[in-house]
This record gives structure tokens, sequence and C-alpha cells, in this order.
């Protein structure tokens, strides 16, 4: 078994979107027995809150139901149960690796790191802002890079 997880900073928006969206993926391609995702968020501001509705409606356009998600606080306890800790931008990346137990930081990785030819790093935080659907765009392309990466290295 193979478990990921997506890490933003409240975990309604970005991170339950790439949660959602690997997850179909990893069905798509017969693999939900083998390959586990879930999603939490850095501050924890939003705990046991369902993705934010523009999150939702985007997905849903695209065939994608977010609406059973619940967002949860990020926890050090995360990089021993999961292979993959995945950031979507470089504050989550340095409040993860500040709470990582020592020996696992190889499994934290910038998740825009997996869709190279999009040439940046960052996946932008939307909740201030309108960018809900050139984000969903970047968190489906970097699903498809990591997917590839996970069948790879563990022969899938
Ligand atoms: P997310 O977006 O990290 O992609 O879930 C945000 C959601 C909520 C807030 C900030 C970012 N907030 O400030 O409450």
């Amino acid at each position: 078994m193979v478990k990921v997880v997506f890490v933003c900073l409240g975990n309604i928006c970005r991170s339950p979107t790439a949660e959602g969206v690997f997850r179909h993926l990893v069905e798509q391609q017969g693999l939900g027995e083998q390959i586990i995702a879930d999603s939490s968020g850095t501050s924890g501001w939003h705990n046991g809150d369902a993705p934010d509705r523009r999150s939702q409606q985007i997905a849903k356009a695209r065939g994608i139901d977010l609406s059973g998600l619940r967002s949860r606080l990020a926890v050090a306890e995360d990089f021993h149960e999961f292979d993959y800790v995945l950031a979507m931008d470089g504050s989550n990346y340095n409040n993860l690796l500040a709470m990582c137990p020592p020996g696992h930081e190889d499994r934290l990785h910038m998740f825009m790191k997996f869709a190279p030819e999009l040439g940046r790093m960052d996946v932008p935080d939307p909740y201030y802002h309108d960018g809900f659907d050139s984000v969903y765009d970047m968190l489906e392309a970097a699903s498809a890079g990591l997917l590839a990466d996970i069948r790879e290295r563990y022969g899938l």
C-alpha cells in the first residue's frame, strides 16, 4: 500500500481538490486497492469544514465530488503514516519541514515538482483571489506526474 497526503494552509481549497483529483486518477487506472490519498492543512483554521464551495464547483464540473471531505490539521504523525507528503507552496513546505520527525525528510516534496512542464513550484493560494480554474489545472497535471512516479517507483 502506498499512501500520499496533500497539504496546504486551510485544507479547504488546494489540498482537498488535489486529493479528489488524484484519487479519481488512481481509480481510473485501477489502483484503488494499492494507493490511498488524504489531505490536511498546516493551520487548522477550518478543522471539520467541507471544501470551499468554489473548489467544489470547479471539481464537480469536471466530474469530481469533494463534498464528503473534511478539513483536518497536519500533524507530525503524518510523516510516519504517509510515503509522500506533498506541499502546495513553499510556506506549507517550511511548516511541514519544521514538524517533520528526524529521518523522514525524504517523504516531503513540493507537489508541483511532479509537473516540471509547468515550470513552477508553488500552487498559488486561491482563497482571496479568483484562480480556482488555473489551480485545478495545475493540480491535475501534478497528479498525473505523481501517479507516474509512484507506478515507476513501486512497480505498479
Ligand atoms: P487552502 O486555501 O490553503 O488552499 O485551503 C486557504 C483557505 C483558507 C485560508 C487561506 C487559504 N484562510 O485564510 O482561511
